[in-house]
């Protein structure tokens, strides 16, 4: 169902190829935005137009890495040349091939702490630096960043993932601040656990396992979940929402950590 929140506009989207990100192309162009689906992987941001097309939605693809600040500057150009403008910003793009190598910090490898900021972190940058010229002209826009609840909720292991999410929320705000007054919305979604292709593999079935048992929701995330939520701040309803950090998590940081251990105590499995 559409109520066409986001009619007229045009949306730009790393990371569109798959997951969270592809979801949010599909519920941003069913709701009447024209998308720019952006990804590394050229084949996940055609199937994401394809899938748009077929429901009748207007979307284009591009092959873009977003730690390639030259490739960056293309792509923001090619959006504004195709739909005349940019109007909302939604950066998804994030390094999964770091995770095995993205452990203990007394080890940090430079060239794994590079290869984790330059896409999650810089990527945020760099597309931010060449939209917001064009968002300032037409008076404003909106832009959302994904961090992560290991932002500020760390796993034992990913310092550099953690590090890179955490500043997704510092440039974020500071995106708010600089210019805010000046129309431009600068938000987050911060996701807990959610089920994707970047998540699979990741865990082992008994991580899985105790995943859930941390979760307040009886479920882990999909990601139409990050996805709405991230219709909202894009959304006029969310006018007067900025610098905020979403959290999508089903409730998984907001309660004490003895929660599960008394669940089990108490026989509930
Ligand atoms: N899934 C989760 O549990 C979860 C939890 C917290 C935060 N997040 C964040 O949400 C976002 C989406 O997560 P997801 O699970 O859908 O991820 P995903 O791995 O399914 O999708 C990420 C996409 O980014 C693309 N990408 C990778 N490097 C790129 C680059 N250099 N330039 C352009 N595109 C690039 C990939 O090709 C892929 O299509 C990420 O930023 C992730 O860190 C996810």
């Amino acid at each position: 169902m559409s109520s066409g929140r986001l009619t007229g506009r045009s949306a730009l989207i790393t990371g569109a190829g798959s997951g969270i990100g592809a979801a949010t192309a599909d519920i941003f162009a069913r709701e009447g935005a024209r998308v720019v689906v952006a990804d590394l992987d050229k084949a996940g941001a055609a199937a994401t137009v394809e899938r748009i097309r077929d429901e009748g939605g207007v979307a284009e693809p591009y092959a873009a890495d977003v730690s390639d600040e030259a490739e960056v500057e293309g792509l923001v150009e090619f959006a504004v040349r195709t739909f005349g403008g940019l109007d909302v910003l939604q950066n998804y793009a994030s390094n999964r091939t770091v995770v095995p190598e993205d452990v203990a910090v007394a080890g940090a490898d430079a060239a794994v702490w590079t290869r984790q900021l330059s896409v999650d972190l810089m990527g945020c940058v760099f597309t931010a630096k060449h939209a917001l010229p064009h968002m300032l002209r037409r008076g404003g826009g909106s832009i959302t960043n994904a961090s992560s609840l290991v932002g500020w909720l760390p796993l034992e292991s990913r310092p550099a993932y953690a590090t890179a999410k955490a500043g997704v929320i510092g440039l974020s705000k500071s995106i708010a601040v600089e210019y805010g007054r000046q129309g431009i919305r600068c938000n987050v979604v911060a996701p807990g656990p959610i089920v994707s292709p970047g998540t699979e593999g990741m865990y082992t079935a008994e991580q899985t396992e105790v995943l859930a048992e941390h979760m307040a929701a009886p479920r882990l995330g999909r990601p139409d979940d990050v996805a709405l939520a991230a219709l909202f701040l894009a959304s006029p309803e969310a006018a007067f929402i900025n610098g905020h950090v979403l959290v999508v998590d089903g409730g998984m940081s907001a309660y004490a950590p003895m929660v599960p251990s008394f669940r089990r105590l108490a026989g509930e499995g």
